[in-house]
């Protein structure tokens, strides 16, 4: 495994592996890496030769009160799971080969970006979509690989890479969880042992719109009071959105008809969680979903 420090290193190392014939697979990561990130390792391994795994807390999507300073960083142990995993290599840039002094130009993607992971995180989705941009560009990967656990995210980059016709297909993985059934996420651990074990509400608050929608519940305003009553349950939960929005434009929905998304953000103590289910009706259009949680 080989651990490149520069732009300009992986951007040769990258061109040499295509121009070998090689399928290159990009993970982009922050780091501190856990079960999901890995995930997406091996699914890029079935796919790809080499995989290029990206270790770079990125400060441009991080608002100034926000967990920028403090944010888990594990380097010596991220590339010992990673050289484990038999990726072929790190891509570790310093902020200062990513953002060097002078820096100006920003990717925005519009009207995806500014609603409910935007509207409590300005700015966070345009300092994804240039960092990820900015990926892409140094690594040319065939393809790139996206945890469905940050689901906008996920849709953002999609249709970055369409809308500026990059040769990057993105692929969409899994969420995997904890065995309580807990998003597993680089922040989980800020939680205090009280607030982990409380944790556990927002998966419960999925499974109770999965549980309303097979027992006939279609509109989604009863759908999201019901997710907000099983948060309300949790003392130490304090729900920052709890929505029901179309999965392709992340837009409110009256009902649930087509593929949709259940999204939920919520704070325990200064921690936020993020998870999510996608709803999809089965094929035929009947009155029936299958549930991806
Ligand atoms: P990070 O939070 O490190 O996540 C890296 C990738 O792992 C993302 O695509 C995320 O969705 C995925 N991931 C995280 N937890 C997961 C889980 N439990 N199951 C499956 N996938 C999971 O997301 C970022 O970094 C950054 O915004 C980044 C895309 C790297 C740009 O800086």
């Amino acid at each position: 495994m080989e651990i490149v420090r520069t732009v300009a290193w992986m951007k040769q190392a990258a061109r040499k592996a295509r121009a070998e014939g090689g399928v290159v697979g990009l993970v982009p990561t922050m780091g501190a890496l856990h079960e999901g990130h890995l995930s997406l390792v091996r699914r890029a391994q079935r796919d790809c030769r080499p995989v290029v795994v990206s270790i770079f807390v990125n400060p441009a999507q991080f608002g100034p009160k926000e967990d920028f300073a403090n944010y888990p960083r594990a380097f010596k142990s991220d590339c010992e799971k990673l050289e484990a995993s038999g990726v072929d290599f790190v891509f570790a840039p310093a902020a200062e080969e990513i953002y060097p002094a002078g820096f100006r130009t920003y990717v925005s993607v519009e009207g995806l970006s500014e609603r409910l992971e935007g509207r409590s995180r300005p700015g966070h989705f345009r300092g994804v979509s240039t960092v990820v941009q900015k990926l892409l560009e140094i690594v040319q990967p065939h393809f790139a690989y996206l945890g469905r656990k940050d689901a906008q995210q996920a849709r953002i980059v999609r249709q970055m890479a369409g809308d500026l016709n990059l040769d990057c297909e993105i692929i969409v993985c899994p969420i995997v969880r904890e065995a309580d059934g807990l998003a597993m996420s680089s922040r989980n651990v800020y939680l205090k042992n009280e607030e982990r074990r409380g944790a556990t509400v927002l998966r419960r608050a999925l499974e109770k719109v999965r549980e309303e929608i097979m027992a006939g519940t279609r509109d989604t305003h009863s759908l999201q009071a019901a997710m907000r009553r099983v948060l309300g349950s949790e003392p130490l939960a304090a729900p920052d959105y709890a929505e029901i929005v179309d999965a392709q434009t992340f837009e409110p929905v009256a009902r649930v008809g087509r593929e949709c998304y259940a999204l939920l953000a919520v704070f325990f103590g200064a921690t936020r969680l993020l998870d999510n289910m996608l709803m999809k009706p089965s094929d035929g259009g009947s009155e029936e979903f299958t549930f991806e949680l």
